[in-house]
């Protein structure tokens, strides 16, 4: 990127000029969303894409976002500025052994996060979100055994919510499984009046000391409108750019991890997404994702359930 120039207009202007859609995630880097056109959820960000008139969608999250999207749109580009933004969850789910896992539960109604590759969502019946979850669950008929992948945590939270006994597949993501309670109830000794925010991708012993526990939008949601002035929030930290941006007022601690030594707290895959890499990816409509057309077609049913149950 040459040094001289307005990186940030710059993208403005190629977004114009190219009719491109500028997507970011939460957890990208505070830049990233000022720079954005949407910031979203998984599913608001699902929901864009499938009403979005853009020529060119530009995805600044991990790489199932894109998949999703280009399932979505398939006759537009959809660009990703890192190929390499993965999710510790989507590879905790090679479509190959969910598949085995599927077969080895006939008669189960597949239910899959939105987090995983294409490859598992077409294996599935219906893909939910964090923010959907309960009401796609509640949604299957009483007595419908049900599989559940691949995020262990949410699952079992489902399930309590749901009273239902969804067999649950074991993975987790590696920021969310790493917040420690002791840590979050010490932070809590120290500012008694702030309220604990958690993502459902937390373990039990986190979501079960939450004042408020849901997907990263309903968080920001409840961050703005509740009448606290401080919160602990155990999500990737990318999220308190937004939460402080819409209530300058408000103090936002970020959970700790149970290693102080690293920034466990951040998705290194989120982080993969730089303005440099925006910029270019833009610039030369690459990279961009694919899916194969034979995957497409049926992971794209799940996702169109999904989407029409949460209107
Ligand atoms: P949300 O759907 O809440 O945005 O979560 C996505 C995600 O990757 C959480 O780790
Ligand atoms: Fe995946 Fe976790 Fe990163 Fe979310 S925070 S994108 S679940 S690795």
């Amino acid at each position: 990127v040459p040094e001289q120039i307005d990186i940030k207009a710059e993208i403005r202007r190629m977004c114009k000029e190219k009719n491109a859609l500028i997507m970011a995630h939460y957890y990208t880097e505070g830049v990233i969303q000022e720079v954005a056109d949407f910031i979203g959820d998984s599913l608001a960000l699902a929901q864009k894409a499938a009403t979005t008139d853009a020529d060119i969608i530009v995805m600044c999250g991990v790489h199932f976002m894109g998949e999703t999207n280009k399932i979505l749109c398939p006759n537009k580009k959809v660009l990703i500025p890192d190929l390499n933004a993965s999710c510790s969850l989507a590879e905790s789910c090679p479509a190959d052994e969910f598949e085995r896992f599927v077969m080895a539960h006939p008669g189960h109604t597949v239910v899959s996060y939105v987090n995983t590759t294409a490859g598992t969502k077409a294996v599935t019946d219906v893909v939910v979100t964090s923010s959907n979850a309960k009401q796609i669950v509640d949604s299957l008929p009483k007595d419908a055994p049900i599989i559940f992948g691949p995020d262990w945590n949410l699952g079992n939270y489902i399930n309590s919510l749901t009273g239902r006994h969804m067999v649950l597949w074991n993975g987790a993501c590696h920021v969310h499984e790493k917040f420690s309670v002791e840590k979050i109830l010490k932070l809590k000794k120290l500012h008694p009046e702030a309220k604990i925010l958690v993502h459902p991708e937390c373990k039990g012993p986190v979501v079960n000391i939450a004042d408020k526990v849901g997907s990263t939008a309903a968080l920001l949601k409840f961050s703005i409108d509740d009448e606290a002035q401080t919160f602990i929030v155990a999500t990737e930290s990318g999220i308190l750019n937004e939460m402080q941006r819409l209530a300058p007022h408000k103090t936002f601690i970020p959970a700790p991890p149970d290693d102080s030594t690293c920034a466990c707290n951040e998705c290194n895959y989120m982080k993969l997404i730089t303005l440099n890499k925006l910029y270019n990816c833009l610039k030369y409509e690459w990279p961009y994702i694919e899916v194969q057309p034979e995957v497409a077609l049926k992971a794209i049913k799940p996702i169109e359930r999904m989407l029409e149950i949460s209107k």
